[in-house]
């Protein structure tokens, strides 16, 4: 609540922070009812600068509370991302009375060494928390994990392996993900390397490994590596892995170099996992910071810059060939802020009503079907999606879409592969400055931030004789801020 949620651009059904400047999200954790969301904050300005960890909380991955910001700069450096865990074993002995502390792993950057010329400047500090999440305390022996030499040694992944009973972190290093074990979280061993020589002339961040279940039970690892540059469509962009990880070392089922993009979208970056999340079944949620390092200093909001995406569930899936790969969703928690669903060839919502909305249509589709959905709103702004079944590539073309010339790549078209056969279900959610765009059931995302003028409120869909559209519903979806 409060006007501050009104300002053009707004993000409606995301979160963004009320004010200044913010990038990845970290530390992501669920303890007793709360998710917990931490992120790169700059509390200062509205771009990029000294690193915080600024907080929120949610108790359904749709509405947000503001806490206070978590992590200061201190001697060490400033707080770069990492991620949080709940030490159920109390491994760390930082628990007191029986108490489970949440414990947090992040880089600490010295700009100081970094200006002095030294490349020693990132190392890995922890903090606790035994108050869910709302006060912490730096450890005192930090850095926990101390800087070889490696200009870029951040970002640290932490997980509970089960078989191992240790912990496992997998660290950004340069061009590649280190993993390292440790069995207090003080302490840390090197482990192995993956993806060395692996580079996009940019680095890695952002790593993420974690188990998950194959449709029929088998136990698969992915692992999340966020490149920067190195996107298929410029700037920065997250792929993935599956394979195995025996506690040591990750082997992947294709070769490093192959590129499996996890969005192909422009805007949805270092997105990374909860942890100790009950009853995930085999999948696991995720949620991206949307926007591209290409121009996210410049984006046109004044009050504040970057949102999340919506959080997604990620499960693995088969194709009709038999390979894995990751489907994304919307979680299901959006019914809370939706209207009913209302079908028809009238895809409009009421602005002043819903400041953001659900879009889902079938359609059938053979490879020489060629159709375009275009957003569009009063004002003449338009974002346009082509899938183009015979070329077997989607296109999204933001040109008209608004406000596009704060940066010289914001304009570029957007493409992504539609090498998965037939379309059949395409879903989306639009907002103030974004629209998702799942295809077949999650088999492909596409993230892309927009600044039209208002809601981009209309769905308008141009068929070809080869597409038919089957049924098309759209439901509004109420401000959370609300
Ligand atoms: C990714 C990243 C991380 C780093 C953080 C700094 O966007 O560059 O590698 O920890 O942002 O804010």
């Amino acid at each position: 609540s409060g006007e501050y949620m009104n300002e053009p651009w707004r993000p409606q059904v995301h979160f963004s922070p009320e004010n200044q400047w913010m990038n990845d999200p970290n530390g992501m954790v669920y303890f007793e009812g709360e998710y917990h969301l931490f992120y790169q904050y700059h509390p200062d300005s509205t771009v990029w600068g000294p690193m915080h960890w600024g907080h929120a909380i949610s108790k359904d991955l749709i509405h947000w509370e503001h806490l206070p910001i978590a992590l200061y700069p201190d001697s060490l450096g400033t707080i770069f991302s990492g991620s949080a865990v709940a030490d159920v074993n109390n491994t760390s002995g930082f628990g007191k009375d029986g108490e489970i502390p949440l414990v947090a792993i992040y880089t600490n950057h010295s700009h100081e060494k970094e200006a002095n010329g030294d490349i020693d400047y990132q190392t890995q500090g922890i903090a606790y928390s035994l108050d869910n999440g709302r006060t912490w305390k730096k450890y005192e022996g930090n850095p926990v994990l101390d800087n070889p030499g490696i200009r870029d040694f951040r970002d640290p992944k932490v997980i509970w392996h089960k078989d191992r009973e240790e912990w496992i972190m997998a660290l950004a290093v340069k061009d590649r993900v280190s993993f390292y074990s440790s069995t207090d979280l003080k302490t840390w061993a090197f482990e192995s390397d993956f993806g060395s020589g692996v580079d996009h002339g940019g680095v890695v961040e952002c790593p993420d490994l974690f188990p998950m279940t194959t449709p029929d039970g088998k136990e698969k690892w992915v692992l999340l590596v966020s490149l920067n540059p190195g996107a298929p469509n410029g700037g920065s962009g997250t792929k993935y892995y599956i394979g195995d990880f025996d506690g040591t070392e990750f082997t992947s089922d294709w070769p490093a170099e192959k590129e499996v993009w996890l969005d192909y979208g422009k805007d949805n970056y270092a997105g990374v996992t909860w942890s100790n999340v009950p009853d995930e079944n085999g999948s696991r949620l995720f949620i991206g910071w949307m926007s591209n390092w290409q121009y996210a200093n410049v984006v046109p909001t004044e009050k504040w810059r970057s949102s999340n995406t919506l959080p997604r569930k990620l499960t693995l899936k088969e194709d009709a060939s038999g390979n894995l790969f990751v489907q994304s969703e919307f979680v299901e928690t959006l019914d809370k802020i939706a209207s009913e669903w209302e079908k028809g060839n009238v895809l409009t919502v009421n602005p002043e009503e819903f400041p953001a909305y659900q879009y889902q249509m079938n359609v059938e589709t053979n490879e020489s079907s060629l159709f375009e959905i275009a957003l569009k709103n009063t004002k003449g702004d338009k974002a346009i999606f082509l899938f183009d079944l015979e070329k077997g590539l989607l296109t999204f073309d933001r040109s008209n879409s608004g406000q596009t010339a704060f940066h010289e790549n914001f304009t570029d078209l957007v493409t992504a592969p539609l090498d998965f056969g037939p379309v059949t279900e395409i879903e989306m959610v639009v907002d103030q400055s974004s629209s998702e765009l799942l295809v077949n059931g999650g088999r492909l995302q596409m993230t892309n931030l927009v600044f039209p003028q208002e809601l981009l409120n209309n769905v308008e869909v141009v068929e070809s004789s080869q597409t038919k559209v089957v049924s098309s519903q759209v439901r509004g979806l109420k401000s959370i801020w609300k």
